[in-house]
Formats: structure tokens, C-alpha cells, sequence
């Protein structure tokens, strides 16, 4: 595939982007109190991170991690294989709860959450210390130990990170599997990982309606060779949860029960933490691999200084826990340090849609983080919701997830930040354990769509197909130069694939799979992604993936998936299909996507599906994916229905040109 920047336009913003000029400094006010508050200080520490990262690793490890015992080497760089803290103990659950109820701060709320039906909990550092611990002894009871893979499929409860924390308290490693996840999906996901233990609830609350989790686990399971048990929260009640003997056990009996007083276990700072299943470029979701003190370091820092944290915030990320976002800005960035995190389960339209709003108010929350499907949504859905609530406490906006376009970008500041919250516009990924890119909101001039500078330790550079330099104004692949605490050490089993996938392009170098390009004044702009990765509602999905469960229906002959630029998705999923001699109709279409939610889960499910006799080829056979794109955006053949017959007859007429 072509990676030219131009070819990355697939967001359909990036018009507007390249010709955005419009710069928002932080108000004095802001600048004033915030924890990075002079240019100064952030080149310095810039600078540390560049020049002798050792020296600027070591000390902000020993200050904002607790060590059982002290690492005596900062970082062994062989690419791809990154060790940090070397020799050192430490405990991520430990930093994140037991560090605060010892430090004296174990009466401040750490958790405050709301059910979609209303309902509400607020745990303080404390209560979640005992809790964590009865879980943690809860998994021993069942088996599970030091390295032993806990797959988790729940909503957002605080069970959810409670379950994650309680792996980390024993060096378990936990799973997180989206709850949206299609039973095909979960067992694909245990059986790579091998996963020992699952976790999920009985059911999960979205839009007023009850889904049973425990049905499409029952299901999972059936097909997955290593689990042994499966505990099951009560969330949703019910008599009709099938439970099945000696393999199944409620929540209620086997965690509520227990004594919550287990330590956390001193752990070798390179003891894998999590895995969590993302797309790649290949139909098979690939299992990043975070270990445990640098990922622990990368996410509480970056949290500290993006979100510019205080003790008295109420900080909220509207993220799920089956994604990066909810694993290092719900729980291990914002846990760690200290922060009282708003955690909601449902919809942000259930009972209304000015539910989100209902929350800042009644919680009073001062930093908001969220995705700019979210905002193009509440943008569609009217000022009104929005216009009915006081607002006044938010002072501080994130984005992540996309670049976030500049329209929506504008009335997020206005009518969201009341025109004085800054905007931070996070760019990172799953490998990347956290934040790389960003504004710092008290220095940080922003200019809506782009994710600015890097944070201290992230060295980008910017490449061509070949791995040189580039004129970085014009753009080319994003690279990342040096290592840093928070990277991913691995895919899990497939060492090849990790080489091949991020460190084989320009050897030494972490290729992000991004397309960037840096302005005059040094800002970042991302421009897409430069493999078959497309990003809907700020999610990643492998078009090869969604290909590969096309074709699994027995009707259809061949599929070839694009991403069409979408205003509320970012991305909607575009299909073409040859079929079989069955016909074509609704029914069909119906069908085939259905079998696509079922073969991955919901957000698969192609928008648009059209089918043709045949399938764009280039004379190598290779599909040709840059027409299909542009047909799937209308931008040929205008007012093109449902077939395309003459796809073919296209692109030969395309590829004499
Ligand atoms: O293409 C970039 C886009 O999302 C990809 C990472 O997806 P994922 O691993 O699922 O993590 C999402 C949450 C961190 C990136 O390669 N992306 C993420 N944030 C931004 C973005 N693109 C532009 N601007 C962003 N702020």
C-alpha cells in the first residue's frame, strides 16, 4: 500500500487541518496555578528526558513509584527489547491503593460511580484497598497466581478495575475484552492467551435494556480450551443466569466473603501486567503486552502532566475499561496518583441526552477526557442538553481516541470549556502505554487538530518509505526514536510479529503506523494511519478483519473493506462483496451483517455493504483499495446505489492511466 500523506486523508478532515491557524493560549489563570506552568520547565525537563534519561528516569521513578526493593540499572535498550528498572520490586496495585491508605490519604474517595439506572457507590482509597485484597484472595482460592492470564468481560462497574487492580496485587495478568466483544471474539482472545480464569456479570445495562453477558461467555467458553473457572458478578439480577457446576461462581460468594487483608506481592518491575487485544493489519487482533513498573511510571506521570492534576479534582474519562484509554486513564495513571475518578456504566443518551452533562453537574467534575465521536454526537444531538446544566466546574477538556476536527474542536472549547478550559489533544495508542503527544494546558498554545509536542521522553521523528528524514512540513510515517518507561514489550507469543510489525521499517525505531507531519512552530499534526487499520468512533479495526468474517458466510465469494469518512464515526465501515448465486436483497445484507456482529461484536458491523461481480484487481491481484475508498466516499461515480458491476471495468480503465 501507497503511505503517502494524501492517501492518509481517510478522516476527511484533513483539509481542514492542513489549513488550521487559529491558536488559543491558556489564560493567565490557568497558567498561573498549573502544575507545568512555565515554557522553561518543560524544556528542561524535555531536554532531561533526551539527554541523560537515565538520570531523568531514575529520579522520577524513585519519586512517584514505591520500590519493595530499589532497581539497580534504569533501562537495557536492545530494540525491540526494552527493560526497564532492572532488579527494582514494585507492586502496581500497591501504588495505586495501598501507597495512598498508607501515605495517610486513605479516607479520600477514589471511586465515584453511577449505574446507568442511577444508582451510585463512592469508594474511598481505603475501602477499595480491602476490596482489591478480597478479590486478589478470591483468585487464589480459584487457582489463579503469579502469571497466571485473567480474561475480564464486564461493564463498567467499579468490579471492573477492582478485578484489573486485583490481578496486579498478585501478578496475574488480566485481559480486558471490550463487553461489546462477540463470543468468536473472546474465545479467539483466551486461547491466545491462554486464559485460566474468566470474569464477567450475569448482565449489562445499555439504553435502559438488560444484555446477557453470561450468555455470550457461556458461549465463549465453550469454545475455549484453557479456562477453568468463570466468576460471575450479579449485576443486573435476575434468577436466569445459567450457572454451570464447577466451573462457575458468583461474585457474592467467593469474593464478598473473603478476609481483604492479602499485601500486594513485591514484584520484578518487568512482570507483565496487562494484555490487551487491539487491531493490527492482519486479520488477527494482536495481544500488547504492558509490564508492570514503567508502564506504571509512563501512566501516572503523563496523567500529572497533561491533566495537570490536583487534589481536589473530580476527574472523569468517559472510556471503557476494555480499552488503553479506561486501562491508563481510568485506573493505573489517575489510581496512582491519587485522583478521585468519576466511573459511569451506560449510554451518554440513556435516559436523555444530556446525561453526561447531569453528571459534571451533580459531580461537580473539573477535568473532563472523552473521544471526538463523543462530542460530533452531542454536537448532532443539540445545545439544548447541554444548555439545561451549570458547567461551571469543568476547568480542563481532553480529546483522544482521533484527531479531533476542528469544528467540533471549537464548540468543545465554547460550549463545553465555557471558552476558558484548554484542550488537551492526547495522541497515543495501545503500544504506547500512554500519552505521547499533547498540549500541556498551562503553556501550551493550542491550535485546534493538532496534538501539539511531545511529552519529555518521546522523541518523534518523521520518515520516508525508506526510513530517512523527511521535510517534516510535508509529512511522512511517524517514528518514535528513543525508548520510553510505558512501551509495549511485546505481542503476546509472536515475538516475530512484534519485530516485523514496529521495529523492522527503520531499524532501532518504533513505527507508530501513523502518517504526521510538524508545522513551522514545531506542532504535530497526525494524519492517519498508514496500514489497513481504520478507526471508527475512535476504535481500531483491521479492514482484513472485518474481511475475514465476510467471507466466513458461506454466500460470499470475496469481500474487500474500506473506511469512509463518516461525521459522527470519524470512519463507517465500507463493504464490497462477490457473492455466490444467491440473491441479492435486503434479507441478505440484513444477514451478512449480522454475521459480522456476531463473528467480532457491534462495532464491526459494516454501514455499508454493496456487493459487484467483481473486485477492483491490480494485475498482481492485489485489491485496489485506494478506488474503493473513493467510491465509498462518493467521490466517484456519483450517485452509485447498491452494485457496482463495473468495478472491474473501473479499475482496468484506472490502471492504464
Ligand atoms: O491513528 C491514531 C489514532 O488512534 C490510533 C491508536 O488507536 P488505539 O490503540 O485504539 O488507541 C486509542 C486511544 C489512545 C493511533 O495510531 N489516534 C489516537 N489518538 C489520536 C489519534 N489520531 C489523531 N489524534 C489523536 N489525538
Amino acid at each position: 500500500m501507497s503511505a503517502t500523506p494524501a492517501d492518509a486523508s481517510q478522516g476527511g478532515s484533513i483539509d481542514h487541518v492542513l489549513t488550521e491557524d487559529r491558536l488559543f493560549p491558556p489564560s493567565a489563570e490557568f497558567t498561573k496555578n498549573a502544575v507545568i506552568s512555565t515554557q522553561d520547565q518543560y524544556e528542561q525537563l524535555y531536554a532531561a528526558a533526551r539527554d541523560t534519561p537515565d538520570d531523568f528516569w531514575r529520579d522520577q521513578a524513585n519519586e512517584h513509584l514505591h520500590w519493595f526493593e530499589p532497581f539497580s540499572e534504569v533501562c537495557q535498550w536492545e530494540a525491540p527489547d526494552a527493560k526497564w528498572f532492572v532488579g527494582g520490586k514494585t507492586n502496581a496495585c500497591y501504588n495505586c491503593v495501598d501507597a495512598h491508605v498508607e501515605a495517610g490519604r486513605g479516607d479520600k474517595t477514589a471511586i465515584i460511580w453511577e449505574g446507568e439506572p442511577g444508582d451510585k457507590r463512592t469508594l474511598s482509597y481505603r475501602e477499595l484497598q480491602t476490596e482489591v485484597a478480597k478479590c486478589a484472595e478470591a483468585y487464589q482460592q480459584l487457582g489463579v497466581g503469579l502469571g497466571d492470564v485473567v480474561s475480564i468481560y464486564m461493564p463498567m462497574t467499579p468490579e471492573l478495575a477492582i478485578a484489573m487492580l486485583a490481578c496486579a496485587r498478585i501478578g496475574a495478568i488480566h485481559s480486558v475484552i471490550f463487553a461489546g466483544f462477540s463470543a468468536e471474539s473472546i474465545a479467539d482472545r483466551n486461547n491466545d492467551a491462554s486464559a485460566k480464569l474468566m470474569i464477567t456479570s450475569d448482565g449489562l445495562n445499555r439504553r435502559g435494556k438488560v444484555l446477557p453477558l453470561k450468555q455470550t461467555v457461556d458461549e465463549a467458553l465453550d469454545k475455549s480450551t484453557t479456562v477453568e473457572k468463570c466468576l460471575v458478578l450479579r449485576r443486573t439480577g435476575g434468577d436466569d443466569t445459567p450457572m454451570t457446576e464447577g466451573r462457575d461462581v458468583w461474585w457474592h460468594d467467593v469474593v464478598d466473603t473473603q478476609p481483604g487483608v492479602l499485601p500486594a506481592t513485591p514484584l520484578e518491575s518487568e512482570t507483565p501486567l496487562f494484555i490487551l487485544y487491539t487491531s493490527g493489519s492482519t486479520g488477527k487482533p494482536k495481544g500488547i503486552l504492558h509490564t508492570t513498573a514503567g508502564y506504571n511510571l509512563w501512566a501516572r506521570r503523563t496523567f500529572e502532566w497533561v491533566f495537570d492534576h490536583r487534589d481536589d479534582d473530580i476527574y472523569w474519562c468517559t472510556a471503557d475499561c476494555g480499552w488503553i484509554t479506561g486501562h491508563s486513564y481510568i485506573v493505573y495513571g489517575p489510581m496512582t496518583a491519587g485522583a478521585t475518578c468519576l466511573m459511569y456504566e451506560g449510554a451518554p443518551n440513556h435516559p436523555a441526552e444530556d446525561r453526561f452533562w447531569d453528571l459534571v453537574e451533580k459531580y461537580k467534575v473539573t477535568i473532563l477526557y472523552t473521544a471526538p465521536t463523543a462530542v460530533r454526537a452531542f454536537i448532532k444531538w443539540g445545545d439544548e442538553h447541554v444548555d439545561k446544566h451549570d458547567l461551571s466546574s469543568l476547568r480542563l477538556l481532553g480529546s483522544v481516541g482521533e484527531g479531533i476536527n476542528p469544528e467540533a474542536w471549537m464548540w468543545y472549547h465554547e460550549k463545553i470549556g465555557g471558552g476558558k478550559c484548554p484542550i488537551v489533544d492526547t495522541w497515543w495508542q495501545t503500544e504506547t502505554g500512554g500519552i505521547m503527544m499533547s498540549p500541556l494546558p498551562g503553556i501550551t498554545p493550542t491550535k485546534p487538530g493538532s496534538c501539539t509536542k511531545p511529552l519529555p521522553g518521546v522523541i518523534p521523528k518523521i520518515v520516508d518509505e525508506i526510513g530517512n528524514e523527511v521535510d517534516s512540513e510535508h509529512g511522512g510515517k511517524l517514528c518514535i526514536s528513543q525508548p520510553w518507561p510505558g512501551m509495549l514489550r511485546g505481542i503476546w507469543g509472536d515475538p516475530k510479529r512484534f519485530v516485523d510489525q514496529y521495529f523492522s521499517d527503520v531499524p532501532g525505531q518504533y513505527l507508530t503506523g501513523d502518517n504526521a507531519r510538524r508545522d513551522s512552530d514545531g506542532y504535530y499534526w497526525i494524519m492517519g494511519r498508514i496500514d489497513d487499520v481504520i478507526n471508527v468512533s475512535g476504535h481500531r479495526l483491521s479492514t482484513i478483519e472485518v474481511e475475514s468474517a465476510l467471507v466466513s458466510h458461506p454466500d460470499v465469494c470475496e469481500a474487500a473493506v474500506v473506511g469512509r469518512p463518516d461525521d459522527l464515526k470519524g470512519q463507517a465501515i465500507a463493504a464490497f462483496v462477490t457473492t455466490t448465486n444467491r440473491e441479492v436483497n435486503d434479507e441478505f445484507l440484513k444477514e451478512l451483517k449480522q454475521h459480522v456482529r456476531k463473528q467480532i461484536g457491534a462495532l464491526a458491523q459494516p454501514d455499508d455493504i454493496r456487493f459487484t461481480s467483481a473486485l477492483p484487481k491490480t494485475r498482481s491481484g492485489k485489491i485496489m483499495r485506494r478506488l474503493l475508498r473513493d467510491v465509498a466516499a462518493g467521490r466517484e461515480l456519483a450517485g452509485d446505489t447498491s452494485t457496482l458491476e463495473d468495478l472491474a471495468s473501473i479499475a482496468s480503465l484506472q490502471e492504464k492511466d
